[in-house]
């Protein structure tokens, strides 16, 4: 798979490069609503992108349809698209994600190009060649693995996020320092999300990047490994699916306290130890607050476990961690253990 990451500080200079190496006859960029209005202004002088078609879609995960991926489809074929044409996504993890797909499928596949405007998209979504849509109730039932040339990173655009974006992006940072080391975890243990020192965050990110990236280059298609970068996300794909029909979360709030709910299972199921599991819990409670279930709720969030993609033969997979950066993936669990989980996600 290509996927080259460029850590820019010059979004011109790097934009610029990045299209002129990949060799296309028609360019087009790919934004949704947000992006045109806050993230257009900044690019939209660079003499390499004057040419290029735009193409705008609905904003947010409710536009991540196939209605919408038809719509980029004709708008390709409008606008001359060939084979050898090159899309750039411009937005979050909505936009790249559907943006690859659409460029992945149309004429059998052309070329793009990520420009992550979120901290979410930039630490997990437009780096790994996961792309998709959502389909018949269901949350990336849709896509293929193919990544995409070049991946610009370029922290000017988080200038423009609201907090909440923010921190559901960093709790994917999170859970990339839980897989890695001490080190790494305890920096972002120690960065202060309420004053937001964005040189040091751009560092972070780019550390955050790379180890995603080292997991995907050796498990490209999630046989092994990459599914360490499942780790939260079992019990917080859960929560997810229950608070979207009351009160929808950004989804790494979902992951974060995910990260409770999986940290608690290691340390019971394959001793992580106690210490970091509280300091972590503290840190999450601290910045993401918490969702108010009751155990009421424990059996429908036990049948969204049981439904989750990643299962086989109906048997729930949980990625947990021995210690930080031990990584344990194929771990299961009962639906007593995963109850006791809830109680202390509710109570610890
Ligand atoms: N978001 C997890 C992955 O890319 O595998």
């Amino acid at each position: 798979m290509a996927n080259k990451v460029t850590i820019s500080t010059d979004i011109t200079q790097t934009l610029t490069a990045a299209v002129e190496e990949v060799k296309h006859d028609k360019l087009f960029l790919l934004m949704d609503e947000t992006t045109h209005k806050l993230c257009l202004p900044v690019v939209k002088d660079i003499p390499c992108l004057k040419e290029a078609i735009h193409i705008i879609i609905g904003a947010t995960d409710t536009h991540k349809t196939l209605e919408t991926l038809a719509k980029v489809w004709t708008e390709l074929g409008n606008g001359g698209g060939t084979r050898h044409s090159l899309m750039v996504n411009l937005g979050g993890g909505m936009v790249t994600d559907l943006g690859g797909f659409a460029a992945s499928t149309f004429k059998r596949g052309i070329k793009y190009i990520n420009v992550p405007t979120t901290l979410l998209s930039m630490v997990d979504a437009s780096v790994g060649g996961k792309t998709g849509i959502n389909f018949n109730g269901l949350k990336n039932e849709v896509g293929v693995f193919n990544a995409p040339e070049i991946v610009i990173l370029d922290t000017e655009f988080l200038k423009t996020l609201d907090q909440e974006n923010i921190l559901s992006g960093y709790a994917e940072m999170l859970k990339h320092g839980l897989i890695s080391n001490d080190k790494n975890f305890a920096e972002l243990l120690n960065f202060n999300l309420n004053e937001v020192d964005y040189i040091h965050l751009g560092e972070m990110v780019g550390t955050s990047v790379a180890i995603k990236e080292r997991i995907v280059e050796e498990d490209p298609l999630e046989h092994g490994i990459r599914k360490a970068l499942n780790l939260g996300h079992t019990a917080g794909h859960a929560f997810e699916s229950w608070a979207l029909s009351r009160k929808p979360y950004l989804h790494g709030y979902a992951v974060a306290w995910g990260l409770i709910c999986e940290l608690y299972l290691s340390c019971i199921k394959t001793g992580f130890p106690t210490d970091k599991m509280r300091q972590a819990v503290r840190f999450i409670k601290e910045n993401y607050g918490t969702l108010p279930i009751t155990c009421d709720d424990y059996e429908e969030l036990y049948a969204y476990m049981t439904h989750d993609k990643k299962n086989t033969a109906g048997i729930i997979n949980f990625t947990l961690l021995g210690n930080i950066g031990d990584i344990r993936i194929n771990q299961t669990a009962t639906k007593e253990e995963i109850f006791e989980m809830l109680d202390f996600f509710r109570e610890g």
